[in-house]
């Protein structure tokens, strides 16, 4: 099962709740770019990673993976011991939901795809705000801390991704946001073209980005570095940045570029999803 990248194409913040999540207002699509997993039976729970990211990845019971499981241990199901294979190839603490994506991929995985009630939602919710949005993994308008899905359709697009090599805290980020309580999004045009969704994304922001540079300068350079593109953005509290293109072959020539100008940064291309 691919794990998903996602990608917030746009990240307004309207607002604090009184728990001190941060209310969003995003547009959530995804990459054909992720982490694999895979499930067996197994003498006992057990994790085995591999991938270019293994070692930053925790053992199962401080994965999210690990919480996962006993969520849906906890809702009566994969009562035997599981084996679980992570390959993990997305950059960890990055901004592109990686930790979020696994744990929704393997209750994916266990739950054989069945609808969710809305407890069990809730639940998903509290193990990361992000995870339901992974579970649905299609693009959407994302409102509450990550509760509320609105799905949406986009024009075909193409993505460069690029990492600087830095982990970010989340918490840290949303932290340093001197303003708290944003105007939302524009309403959605629901556009047509890539012309038009490149249009409509230079109308909204990334709050998150300013306290993301403050803390981590790399982000900049990121960015400097997909300049070149019809539109690029830090995604989620970062240091990922994602620039799009309509076509492969103009996403794949920055990346050549930026990969041969920074080779010890994380570069990958793929479609929108
Ligand atoms: O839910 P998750 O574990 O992904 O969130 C990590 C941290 O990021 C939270 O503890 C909180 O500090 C911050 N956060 C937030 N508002 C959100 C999502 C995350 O303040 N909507």
């Amino acid at each position: 099962m691919l794990a998903r990248a996602k990608l917030n194409l746009a990240l307004h913040v309207t607002g604090q709740r009184a728990d001190g999540y941060h209310l969003l207002d995003s547009l959530v699509a995804f990459a054909d770019v992720g982490d694999e997993i895979t499930t067996g039976p197994g003498e006992d729970d057990r994790l085995t990673v591999d991938g270019p990211f293994a070692e930053g990845a925790p053992p199962l019971a401080a994965n999210t993976l690990g919480h996962a499981l006993a969520l849906v241990r906890g809702w009566g199901e994969a009562t035997a011991p599981v084996g679980i294979h992570l390959t993990k190839n997305l950059p960890i603490a990055s901004g592109i939901g990686g930790g979020s994506a696994d744990a929704a991929g393997l209750i994916t995985l266990l739950t054989k795809g069945r609808v969710l009630s809305g407890q069990e939602m809730a639940d998903c919710l509290a193990l990361g705000a992000d995870v339901p949005m992974c579970l649905a993994a299609t693009p959407a308008i994302i409102g509450g801390i990550g509760e509320d899905n609105r799905p949406v359709s986009l024009p075909s697009a193409h993505v460069v991704l690029a990492n600087p090599g830095i982990g970010v805290s989340t918490p840290a980020v949303f932290k340093a946001l001197d303003q708290k309580t944003n105007p939302p999004m524009p309403d959605w045009p629901e556009p047509q073209s890539f012309g038009d969704l490149i249009s409509y994304l230079r109308s909204t922001r990334n709050d998150l980005m300013a306290p993301a540079i403050n803390i981590a300068p790399a982000v900049e350079a990121c960015l400097d570095a997909l300049a070149g593109a019809p539109f690029a953005r830090m995604s989620g509290s970062g240091a990922t940045c994602f620039a799009l293109f309509d076509t492969t072959y103009d996403a794949e020539r920055l990346a050549t570029r930026v990969q041969a100008a920074h080779p010890d940064w994380w570069v990958r291309t793929g479609a929108l999803t």
